[in-house]
């Protein structure tokens, strides 16, 4: 939620910024600005709208060439999204900017006091309280805008990162972190921050982990971390591993196309290592003792978007193979509602981006009831692995596009592994049972490669739905959550009415919506389990007996189904509980085509972030 970048070095300070904002428009893109300090003077642009209206604006009036720049894209939380809300937000004198991504909790008391010391502020969001603070701390600071910012940000409230530069100090960029994403890329003679790596990946691989209530000041040849209080602190260095080309586009219209097609390489990445010379599952992150891990008797999973869907099928997988109660909560909705948590409870947070408020909240208010946090995340170094006590890495890659979909499919595949882990240190689970899913979980890359190859009718049944208003998904089981992120990615990327049923639970409401000419997808379970599937058949039938059409995805060779499914999507046969792996695919590409023949911006919809760092 807002991407901010900041740069010194001996390169043009803005073509960096504007390069990183590119890559980390996805967290936002309601406006965008930049701020480059030639020495002595400040200069700023910010343009409502996509990242484009900055670039052609800087591209008919450039602002002077420095070394010095910082530059941020919005998702408007205080104030329209519009030219004067956009960051930078500068003090009265003009000579300070300032960036921001966050909620600062009691600006509206830090407003009126400014206003009472004379202070003008223009716009109506809670950032530019900071540059007018900035001003009034700056020349007790004798201009050392690091300390300026540590004494400002002791008297804010709730979570920011914030970056600022200052027309006194021209070789730096200053940054604050609490609750709120920020990493630093280490150069030669260059030095970068961002919210995330991928905005100076192509410069850097190295990065320093800021840590919460921490100020970074960022020189040419140095970087220094306080905290707020000036104590010096000693940031953890990383090396990122992941492919600098991997967060281009590569030729594919979208993101999310290429992401998409990326799904068996993550899979099969998120699959490496995972087994010992003897045949055993080693998950070496999760540094819990096996004695910790014996003495769990309840497991709770929190998550948000489809990263809660994740969690609804790993219910289904650890109830099965370690016979320990599981509960799915929104991570929005887990700490309000007095859970009972123990130190035998583990909580489970799933998260792609490592950084999601909610997600993280929910985490923070476990580990206070002294349960166990294990995070499975998408994301080294980000917020909620580093706060778990234990974590288990997907590999992904970089997704870029909001909707998630290469990501959803790791998620799956390390929750599987979490829990046959579990089931293998509990001894809940036969060691041939563990060898033989762990062999159907390294089939899955070729058995993803097969349902893509097979996408052409999918797209092509989008194309002709281009025009109708709603569509339903129903499935059981694991096949409910299916359904449920089929309907999510259809609202997220086509903006059409989209709603995931439990089938069982159509006779009990939903049929009413059920008319003539209404597509339906259905989720059908392998035939292995009989009675779940016969249901879902019978499911069919009711909606198809009232005028629906029927979008049925089965496995392969289920003639039981054909009479029924106006539409007939294959899919490879798999085991019950792993069939989301395969299902979920024709979904993401009917949502994708369909937000494309509706004419949407499939990578970047509306209103949305992919990456949500408030409550
Ligand atoms: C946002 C994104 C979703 C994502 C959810 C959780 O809503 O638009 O695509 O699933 O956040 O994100 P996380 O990074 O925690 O998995």
């Amino acid at each position: 939620m807002c991407g901010i970048v900041g740069y010194v070095g001996d390169r043009s300070g803005l073509d960096i910024v504007v390069a990183g904002l590119r890559r980390l428009e996805y967290r936002g893109y309601d406006s965008a600005g930049v701020a480059v300090v030639s020495p002595g003077s400040l200069l700023t642009d910010k343009r409502a709208g996509k990242l484009a209206n900055l670039e052609k604006a800087l591209a008919d009036s450039p602002l002077a060439t420095s070394g010095t720049a910082i530059g941020h894209t919005r998702w408007a939380t205080h104030g329209a999204p519009t030219d004067r809300n956009a960051h930078p937000h500068t003090d009265c004198t003009g000579r300070v900017a300032v960036i921001h991504n966050g909620i600062i909790e009691n600006f509206a008391a830090l407003r009126a006091e400014l206003s009472e010391h004379g202070h003008v502020l223009v716009s109506d969001t809670d950032t530019e309280v900071v540059a007018h603070l900035l001003e009034q701390v700056m020349p007790e600071t004798g201009d050392d805008l690091a300390e300026a910012l540590r004494r400002v940000c002791r008297r804010l409230e709730g979570a920011f990162t914030l970056v600022a530069v200052h027309a006194a100090a021209a070789d730096v960029v200053v940054a604050a972190r609490r609750n709120s994403p920020l990493v630093v890329g280490l150069g030669v003679g260059e030095n970068f921050l961002a919210s995330d790596v991928s905005a100076f990946l192509a410069y850097t691989r190295e990065a320093l982990e800021v840590a919460d209530g921490q100020v970074v000041e960022l020189r040419r040849d140095r970087v220094t971390v306080t905290d707020f209080d000036g104590a010096p602190a000693h940031p953890r260095g990383y090396h990122i591993d992941w492919d600098a080309a991997a967060a281009e586009k590569d030729g594919y219209d979208y993101f999310m196309l290429k992401e998409i097609a990326e799904q068996p390489k993550a899979v099969a990445d998120t699959l490496i290592g995972r087994i010992d010379a003897q045949g055993r599952l080693t998950l070496d992150e999760m540094r819990l003792s096996v004695e910790e891990l014996r003495a769990i008797d309840k497991i709770i999973i929190v998550a948000a978007g489809t990263a809660y869907h994740a969690g609804l099928v790993a219910k289904y997988a650890i109830e099965h193979w370690t016979r320990i109660p599981c509960e799915v909560e929104l991570a929005s909705e887990f700490r309000y509602r007095d859970p009972v948590l123990t130190r035998d409870t583990l909580v489970i947070a799933i998260s792609q981006s490592g950084e999601t408020m909610d997600t993280l909240m929910a985490m923070r208010y476990a580990r206070e009831q002294r349960s166990l946090v294990l995070a499975i995340c998408n994301t080294n170094g980000a917020t909620i692995p580093r706060e778990s006590d234990a974590v288990l890495y997907t590999h992904a890659g970089p997704e870029v596009a909001v909707a998630s979909t290469k990501a959803f499919l790791t998620q799956l595949v390390a929750c599987y592994l979490v829990a046959l882990y579990l089931g293998q240190v509990r001894g809940s689970t036969w060691s041939e049972e563990i060898a033989s899913v762990i062999a159907e979980l390294a089939d899955m890359p070729d058995k993803v490669d097969r349902v893509l190859d097979t996408m052409a009718p999918v797209r092509e049944l989008a194309r002709e739905l281009r025009e109708c208003t709603s569509v339903l998904f129903l499935g059981r089981h694991v096949g409910y959550p299916v359904a449920l992120e089929g309907a999510l990615k259809l609202k997220e990327i086509a903006y059409m009415h989209a709603e995931g049923f439990a089938s069982g639970e159509l006779k009990h409401g939903p049929i009413a919506l059920v008319e003539q000419g209404l597509p339906v997808f259905v989720v059908v379970p392998p035939r292995g389990r009989g009675v779940l599937h016969d249901k879902v058949v019978s499911n069919i039938q009711e909606v198809r007996a009232r005028g629906a059409r029927t979008i049925v995805l089965a496995e392969a060779g289920d003639e039981s189904v054909a009479p029924y499914a106006d539409v007939l999507i294959p899919l490879p046969p798999t085991p019950t509980l792993l069939q989301p792996l395969v299902a979920t695919i024709p979904l993401q590409v009917f949502a994708c085509e369909m937000a494309s023949q509706r004419g949407f911006d499939v990578d970047q919809p509306r209103n949305l972030a992919k990456s949500v760092t408030v409550e």
